[in-house]
């Protein structure tokens, strides 16, 4: 293979759970919603301070500006996600003196990516109605090239990054292992190679995602603690003989929760983008009202296709079952007063060389 090729890559796929019923990702993606909205002044500002419109690798002569939302799912935050980016965009022309009669003629090429499994037809069935945006999907693993080289102006993604490539090792049957950070180390890496090749010099690339303050153990976050309630029903229905022990042992969540100074290091590690912004922020749930049934969904609309695989489907409702009835005996206001789940916002910026 030649130097700059796409490179193949060798992902698994966990889709969230599509459509839009009650179980859906589409119907049970409040809580990152509202980290989205957590960050938008702060992402606003950063466009706005680093968005070049003289940068000659951005189309002035066609006025078209090609944005991409990398793990897009299903559901309505990605279109604010694009939305956003759209709004600081014509923001960022108004702010240029003489670029009015460009303004009118401005046209946005919007791509939803996101791996092939995704529920691509309920995405495009929601998709709202906006004049001078015309939409793609692109199915693919993000660890990967899945644009042509220096192709897109503004990259954006949320809530994705914590998602590895690959459960590490065999079956380790832990979480947040050592194995899991090594994973996204990788992952990280290459998410970031990948991106670099498909942006223009000057182009700009949105992160945002979950991570825990410095210095605080993962087994003492909301997540950390919900989670070790699920993996306990897990050991539960498979001495009730309902699944194999031996898988419920070994089974671990493709995802690792980094710490904040991880996603520094990660971010500042790649020589191809300068950091132009990057802080922790509240977590979105301070600001939703967190209950039982509530976590139960959100669960079942982000593993219900990993644990299908797992386990096979006909156990998955009895183990959610099993999950709404434990977690009930957990006080998550008190959780959520002490926990130290925090998020994180970047913008990076392709260096011009
Ligand atoms: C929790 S959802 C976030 C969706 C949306 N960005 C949001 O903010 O609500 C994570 C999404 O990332 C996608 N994803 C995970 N790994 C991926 C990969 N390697 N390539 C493309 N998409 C991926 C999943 O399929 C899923 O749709």
């Amino acid at each position: 293979m030649e130097k700059g090729d796409p490179k193949p890559t060798v992902t698994e796929s966990f889709p969230m759970s599509g459509g839009d019923g009650a179980h859906s990702y589409a119907r049970n993606s409040s809580l990152q919603r509202g980290g989205l909205f957590n960050a938008l002044n702060k992402s606003r500002e950063a466009i706005l301070a680093n968005l070049d419109l003289r940068n000659p690798n951005f189309d002035r002569n066609n006025n078209i500006v090609r944005i991409a939302d990398f793990g897009c799912s299903v559901g309505p935050n990605t279109f604010d996600a694009v939305k956003h980016i759209i709004d600081t965009v014509k923001l960022r022309f108004r702010q240029e003196d003489d670029v009015d009669d460009d303004l009118q003629d401005l046209e946005f090429h919007v791509f939803f990516n996101d791996q092939s499994n995704n529920d691509f037809n309920t995405l495009f069935k929601t998709l709202p109605k906006n004049e001078n945006c015309f939409a793609a999907g692109v199915p693919g693993s993000f660890y990967g090239r899945v644009f042509p080289r220096n192709s897109l102006h503004i990259g954006h993604t949320s809530y994705t990054l914590h998602w590895l490539s690959r459960v590490p090792g065999e079956n380790i049957g832990k979480q947040n292992s050592p194995a899991h950070k090594e994973q996204f180390e990788k992952d990280i890496e290459n998410f970031l190679e990948a991106r670099s090749e498909e942006l223009v010099p000057g182009g700009l690339m949105i992160v945002l995602g979950l991570c825990i303050s410095d210095g605080v153990p993962f087994a003492q976050t909301g997540k950390g603690i919900v989670m070790e309630i699920f993996l306990g029903c897990l050991i539960d229905i498979a001495k009730a003989g309902i699944i194999s022990e031996e898988k419920a042992k070994t089974f671990s969540f493709p995802k690792y929760f980094p710490h904040f100074s991880e996603v520094k290091e990660a971010m500042e590690r790649n020589r191809r983008f300068s950091v132009e912004m990057m802080e922790e922020i509240k977590h979105a749930y301070e600001d939703v009202d967190v209950g039982h049934e509530l976590v139960v969904s959100v669960y079942r609309g982000l593993y219900h296709g990993v644990l299908v695989e797992h386990f096979g489907e006909s156990s998955v409702d009895v183990l959610f079952d099993r999950f709404a009835e434990e977690l009930t005996k957990c006080p998550l206001d008190d959780i959520k007063k002490t926990a130290s789940d925090r998020e994180y916002v970047i913008v990076l910026r392709r260096n011009l060389v």
